[in-house]
């Protein structure tokens, strides 16, 4: 069967294998945070230093890490497949880009963009945010990670639900499955009749509500999936 439609979530267990920790980890811990000190509105305006060189540290890493077989399988599907398709990431890394995906839509933001809190303008950042430089747009010190935290609202839902609600096949490849709204993106793929997938190296906690699951690294996963769906692709 051919699925013309593809929608694509992706989340940290994709950029594993390149050495970036996923959130959730045996502790509980994200890199020896307890993810609300860091990733709140709240924990930014109780400690900012604390929280600009969390994401600092974070964005200096996109330097060492490069894309696995996992982001070059997505790219690859995502130069040669002639139908609809997009990869919406909850991931904060650039590795799709680097991996050639460019059907792509970052719900969560990313570490390479700066968010000037006063006056809205969004920079391209590599640097570091902790002195509080000035914003380029404004000169406002008001700049702050351009990464949706918890309690904020994810980017493009309204893209995103639109592409639900038009898929023939809906994918989430490594993602625990915990945070909303995207762990509800199964339900409404399957509202919309699409067939659904998961790859994922253990079950998620959604992964009964998929059609099919199929347990593994996604290094190994992914580049076999894109082989299937290029090989039955739509004319
Ligand atoms: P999690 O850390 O919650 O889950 C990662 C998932 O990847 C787990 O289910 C692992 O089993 C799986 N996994 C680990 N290594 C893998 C591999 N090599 N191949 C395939 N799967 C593997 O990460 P997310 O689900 O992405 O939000 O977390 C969702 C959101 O929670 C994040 O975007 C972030 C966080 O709070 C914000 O920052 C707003």
């Amino acid at each position: 069967m051919s699925y013309p439609r593809i929608v694509i979530l992706t989340g940290a267990g994709i950029s594993a294998e390149s050495g970036v920790p996923t959130f959730r980890g045996p502790d509980g811990l994200w890199e020896g945070h307890r993810v609300e000190d860091v990733a709140t509105p709240e924990a930014f305006r109780r400690n900012p230093a604390l929280v600009q060189a969390f994401y600092d540290a974070r964005r200096a890493r996109l330097a060492e890490v490069r894309p696995n077989a996992a982001h070059l399988a997505l790219g690859r599907l995502d130069r040669e497949w002639p139908g609809d398709l997009l990869i919406v990431t909850q991931n904060v890394d650039d590795l799709h880009e680097r991996g050639g995906a460019r059907r792509l839509l970052h719900m969560h933001g990313e570490l390479l963009s700066a968010w000037c809190t006063a006056c809205d303008a969004r920079h391209r950042w590599t640097g570091p945010l902790a002195g509080f430089p000035p914003c380029p747009a404004c000169s406002a010190r008001a700049l702050r990670p351009d990464i949706v935290w918890f309690g904020e609202m994810p980017y493009g839902m309204d893209r995103i639900l639109d592409a639900l609600a038009a898929c023939d096949l809906f994918v989430a490849i490594g993602t625990s499955g915990q945070v909303y709204p995207a762990a509800g993106f199964v339900e409404t793929a399957r509202a919309a009749g699409a067939r659904t997938l998961e790859l994922n190296l253990d079950p998620s906690a959604m992964s009964e509500r998929f059609h099919e699951r199929r347990l593994g690294p996604a290094g190994t996963l992914v580049p076999a999936l894109v082989d299937e769906l290029l090989a039955r692709a739509p004319a």
